[in-house]
């Protein structure tokens, strides 16, 4: 089935779910080595860095998984002014860092023209950055002004394909639908898309990941973001068991063959799993690393999940570690906007 899958056909529902449940009888050193063509293909043996300031906790939602979901009233919160924000942007420039990532839990003291006047202060500061968003289900007049402004990218993981499980991972007030449409929006719009999903996330089954692989497929994004799902202490999901490397390795690789030019992070979800999570990713098939850029006073409250790395050390530490990490495998990482392949404004 993945000879099928490199030569762009589409596997039914029923393959899926197949190739998932039977995946120990799939040799896994030449799937790898089958997505990693396709990653060389396109990308060579370069992966992207991508600056993360995660720049809120507050949220207004409260989706089961989140350690930062709003009933978590010991979840600490914070926000970052205009000028932490372009000062994280302005050490990560010097780092290297051509994307920068604004990430946060959906706060509405960012409104629409707050964010567009930083998206603006960026692109003016930092003419050769990319800024890619990432704070959750918005207007879409919101999504245009910001796009206007000049930001490039968003990021919004569907969470699920599958209406039911939808429902089990949030509450009701949050629809898959809604979540959809906004991607499909933004895409509209004209923003560099990301997608994607928690590998192992309560009831997730292989029906409902053949349904993510689907929705992957038709919505064609140009990023997609998979990692493990790991319980929050302080959520209703506390006791429920994380995802694993090991599927979390099989879809990256199965998501690389399906969608070759696609940009993959190897999360640090997957880097907090196991210690050299984020190398296998990249053995796997992923291209891109977007290691924490905040200032480090706040990493340490921006914790969706328990025993999150890298909230100890220096933006420069990370940036040491990871160029390391990812030269003793082979690749290199470099200073580059890192477009997708399909777009370039
Ligand atoms: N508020 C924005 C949104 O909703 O897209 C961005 C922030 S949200 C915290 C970023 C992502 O973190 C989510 O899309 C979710 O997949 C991931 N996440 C949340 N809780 C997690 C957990 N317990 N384990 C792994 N990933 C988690
Ligand atoms: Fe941050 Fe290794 S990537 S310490």
């Amino acid at each position: 089935m993945t000879e099928r899958l490199a030569k762009g056909e589409r596997l039914s529902k029923a393959e899926f779910i197949d190739l998932i449940v039977n995946r120990e009888k799939v040799d896994r050193e030449k799937l790898y080595a089958l997505s990693r063509q396709f990653q060389h293909e396109h990308f060579g043996k370069r992966v992207f860095l991508r600056g993360l300031i995660e720049f809120s906790s507050f949220c207004r939602n409260d989706c089961l998984y989140c350690g930062i979901r709003r009933s978590n009233c010991n979840a600490e919160r914070y926000r970052l002014t205009k000028e932490q924000i372009m000062s994280a942007c302005e050490l990560g420039h010097e780092l290297g860092y051509r994307t920068f990532v604004l990430q946060g839990g959906e706060d509405m003291h960012y409104t629409g023209e707050v964010l567009e006047d930083i998206v603006r202060s960026i692109k003016k500061s930092f003419p050769d950055c990319a800024i890619t968003l990432s704070v959750g289900e918005r207007s879409t007049e919101d999504y245009k002004r910001w796009f206007d402004a000049g930001a490039d990218r968003y990021l919004l993981r569907h969470e699920t394909a599958n209406e039911e499980h939808y429902k089990k991972l949030h509450p009701a007030d949050l629809s898959l639908k809604h979540r959809m449409e906004c991607l499909y929006e933004l895409k509209d719009i004209g923003y560099q898309v990301g997608a994607g999903f928690m590998v192992g996330s309560p009831f997730q089954t292989p029906e409902t990941l053949a349904d993510d692989l689907l929705f992957l497929k038709d919505l064609e994004p140009h990023m997609i973001g998979i990692g493990p799902f790991i319980p929050h202490h302080d959520t209703p999901f506390a006791n429920e068991k994380a995802g694993t490397v090991e599927l979390t390795l099989f879809l990256l690789a199965i998501i690389r063959i399906m969608l070759p030019d696609v940009l993959l992070p190897a999360t640090t979800a997957l880097g907090t799993v196991a210690a050299d999570g984020r190398e296998q990713g990249i053995l796997a098939g992923a291209n891109v690393l977007m290691p924490n850029l905040s200032p480090k006073d706040v990493r340490g409250k921006y914790l969706l999940y328990d025993n999150k790395i890298c909230t100890g050390e220096e933006a420069a530490e990370c940036k040491a570690c990871l160029d390391n990490r990812i030269k003793r495998i082979g690749y290199e990482t470099v200073t580059d906007r890192g477009d997708s392949p399909r777009i370039r404004k």
